[in-house]
């Protein structure tokens, strides 16, 4: 396969960007500066290094799923999982983060582990934004509540997160954590309830509106650039 492929398969920038590491030599092919990004290797066999750091080739795949009402977030259960919905025949396949069995919308599923690691980490502080229906009408007062770090059952105090409202049943929310059953225990601490929860963003990562519930697609270069933006790349 081409040398500059490999390498933004990898993540390590654009091909713009890798056409350029190649010219600054920074990239080598078996400890020789390659300077022509068209050459073909071997991935198995040769040794790629970006400043002198070995790039190991690994074909990960990466969707994005609308996930949709009814099906479990989960790798393997008795009911059907997101994992179910990919038809792709990658081995090792698994959903970034768990959304509720009621909640649809954004789920990345790949089988690349580090980069889910990353943005699960809580480390990170990986924004995730939420479209959220609810059954009494939402107050002004809400806002402010939430920017704050509102207090949950249990007396656990969420980070301050992000909330604006749409109408008076529906608000857009914006989390920089995972706790169990977040938004939903968050309505509940501003004596509301959730009728109904959608995922739309994750980091950059927009849910894409021509996907149906169940229906997915894998993602472009760029968004998977974007998602992987704090790792180190050519472009730093
Ligand atoms: N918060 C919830 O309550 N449920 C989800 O599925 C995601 C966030």
């Amino acid at each position: 396969m081409r040398l500059d492929k490999m390498l933004a398969d990898m993540g390590i920038g654009t091909r713009n960007e890798i056409r350029k590491a190649c010219r600054d030599g920074r990239i080598t092919v078996n400890g020789t500066a390659a300077k022509n990004p068209a050459v073909h290797i071997d991935p198995d066999q040769d040794m790629v290094s970006v400043d002198g750091e070995p790039v190991r080739y690994t074909k990960y795949v990466y969707f994005m799923l609308n996930k949709p009402q009814g099906v479990v977030s989960a790798v393997s259960d008795s009911r059907t999982t997101v994992i179910d919905l990919i038809d792709c025949g990658v081995r090792g396949l698994y959903p970034v983060g768990r959304l509720d069995r009621d909640t649809e919308g954004l789920l990345l599923i790949t089988n690349d582990g580090p980069l889910g690691h990353q943005l699960l980490s809580p480390k990170h502080h990986v924004e995730k934004e939420y479209l959220v229906t609810v059954k009494n009408p939402l107050k002004e007062t809400d806002i402010q509540r939430i920017r704050d770090g509102i207090v949950i059952d249990g007396g656990e105090t969420c980070l301050p997160a992000d909330m604006r409202i749409l109408d008076p049943h529906t608000c857009r929310i914006t989390l920089t954590e995972g706790k169990y059953h977040q938004v939903k225990r968050m309505m509940l601490a501003l004596d509301n309830e959730v009728v109904g929860l959608k995922r739309i963003r994750m980091k950059h990562l927009l849910l894409d509106k021509t996907l149906k519930p169940g229906e997915y697609r894998e993602l472009t270069e760029e968004e998977l650039r974007d998602l992987r933006e704090s790792e180190p790349s050519v472009s730093e």
